[in-house]
């Protein structure tokens, strides 16, 4: 069955070019995100796996995880990472699941046989730190991923996960959020003590509260 937002993250034990991972002990209390890619020495992947790396410190800041799928064996990952230092400069920095039998690819529901019925889509899982999924993207093969786009919902899954706002069309870390429409004016006015501005009474903007 298809995993959904809200629901627990299928937990799994699985070898990674880092070892053996059981996926919800390896989170722990941290964020995690869990990306597929659908098969190994293939162009995008070579480019997402070495753009993700890049930007390590940006997810270790957001104490947030980085774990790739890619439905072949680690043996291969670790041969691929060799073409992928070359290529782009920088090797993979975080665990990478191997995945020849494709049992995490089918507990996420990564295949999906009108695309390919052998290689993943390229699915992106954002967990919470209490293990529920908060976000799910699924792009074609075809279709390399954005990194600041994952790092930009991150910023936002983290925001309203501490805060009562949500954020606008294009919001980025530093931008005004919208105060949720449940919160009464008055209790607006305590948990914002930076003000808020009403353009309707479904719509009240204000500065991003955790800066
Ligand atoms: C790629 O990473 O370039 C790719 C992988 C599978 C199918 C098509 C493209």
């Amino acid at each position: 069955m298809a995993v959904r937002l809200g629901d627990t993250a299928p937990d799994f034990t699985a070898e990674t070019t880092e070892g053996t991972v059981n996926f919800h002990e390896w989170l722990g209390d941290s964020w995690g995100i869990l990306f597929s890619h659908p098969k190994d020495f293939t162009p995008v992947c070579t480019t997402e796996l070495a753009a993700f790396s890049k930007v390590k410190g940006e997810f270790d800041k957001r104490n947030t995880k980085l774990i790739g799928l890619s439905v072949d064996s680690v043996e291969s990952h670790n041969t691929w990472d060799k073409d992928i230092a070359e290529t782009q400069g920088q090797s993979v920095n975080f665990p990478v699941i191997g995945d020849p039998d494709r049992k995490v690819a089918d507990l996420y529901d990564m295949i999906h046989p009108k695309a390919n019925d052998t290689l993943t889509v390229r699915s992106v899982f954002v967990i919470g730190p209490d293990k529920k999924v908060k976000l799910i993207m699924t792009y074609p093969a075809s279709t390399g991923r954005n990194v600041d786009e994952v790092v930009r919902v991150l910023d936002s899954l983290q925001l309203t996960a501490g805060y009562s706002v949500s954020t606008p069309v294009n919001w980025k870390d530093g931008d005004d959020v919208i105060v949720a429409p449940a919160l009464s004016d008055e209790d607006a006015e305590k948990k914002f003590p930076k003000g808020f501005k009403t353009l309707k009474p479904y719509l009240r903007v204000t500065p991003q509260p955790n800066r």
